[in-house]
């Protein structure tokens, strides 16, 4: 059985004291759930929000990660770095980090590595655009997705991620794909893709969220399908009582 995993991607959204107190209402409003809980503040946030969720059924993770241990990249944050603040996962290949800041497979699968080498747990995200979809491509986008960020990762290292496919023409547009298009693309990544790349074990443990307008009122029948293991969530994360109503659905 696998077990949901319900994250919130807070971007770049919460000063320090909002995200503490966004924080505890999260901590506060899901107790008691099955599932795991995730809530990913920017940076700058993590220490703060780490005190808060520490010890509690929450855990924190990071929105990005740099790949390499320490040096000269202004601006960047190490695995390390996200270790001593608490971090348990990280968000890694996000389609606004692909569309605004040069993201590549390559980078992915070297975050990825450096992730995984500094005991954080990547999460990672897959998934086409409206122009893609509308070409027949999803599966092929995916695919180069899925294959790029997994290269040279051993069957132990791949059992430690969770993948979130995220059709970007849904993030942040209110239109969510229906709950068959989302499980079409998810059993096409574990019954096709996680299946070939490491075989039956790993594509039935693999947890694969969906992420792009998941909201309370959608996210049961999208949970309801066989490969939709969780929730990506952007908007409906930056408030507790919302995102409670996807942990509770
Ligand atoms: P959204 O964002 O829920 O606001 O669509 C999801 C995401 O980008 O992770």
């Amino acid at each position: 059985m696998r077990q949901r995993i319900i994250a919130g991607n807070w971007k770049m959204n919460k000063t320090i004291p909002e995200a503490i107190e966004l924080a505890k209402g999260v901590v506060e409003a899901t107790k008691g759930t099955a599932a795991e809980v995730v809530v990913c503040p920017t940076f700058v946030c993590l220490a703060a929000v780490n005190e808060v969720v520490k010890g509690t059924h929450v855990a924190l993770g990071a929105q990005d990660v740099h790949w390499e241990k320490s040096g000269a990249f202004t601006g960047k944050v190490s695995s390390d770095m996200l270790l001593s603040a608490g971090v348990k996962y990280v968000i890694i290949g996000h389609s606004e980090q692909r569309t605004y800041f040069h993201e590549t497979n390559e980078t992915v699968n070297k975050k990825v590595k450096a992730a995984l080498a500094a005991g954080l747990l990547p999460i990672i995200c897959v998934g086409e655009t409206l122009a893609e979809r509308e070409a027949g491509r999803t599966n092929a986008v995916v695919e180069d997705h899925v294959v790029g960020a997994y290269a040279g990762l051993s069957v132990a290292d791949a059992m430690k991620t969770v993948i979130a496919y995220e059709p970007v023409w849904a993030i942040g547009t209110g239109k969510v794909a229906t709950p068959d298009q989302a499980q079409d693309v998810h059993a096409f990544i574990r019954g096709g893709l996680l299946q070939r790349l490491y075989g039956a074990d790993v594509a039935a443990a693999l947890r694969v969220q969906y992420g792009g307008s998941m909201k309370a009122d959608n996210a049961k029948e999208l949970l309801a399908k066989a490969d939709i293991d969780g929730g990506l969530i952007g908007g409906a994360s930056l408030k507790a009582s919302d995102f409670a109503g996807i942990v509770n659905a």
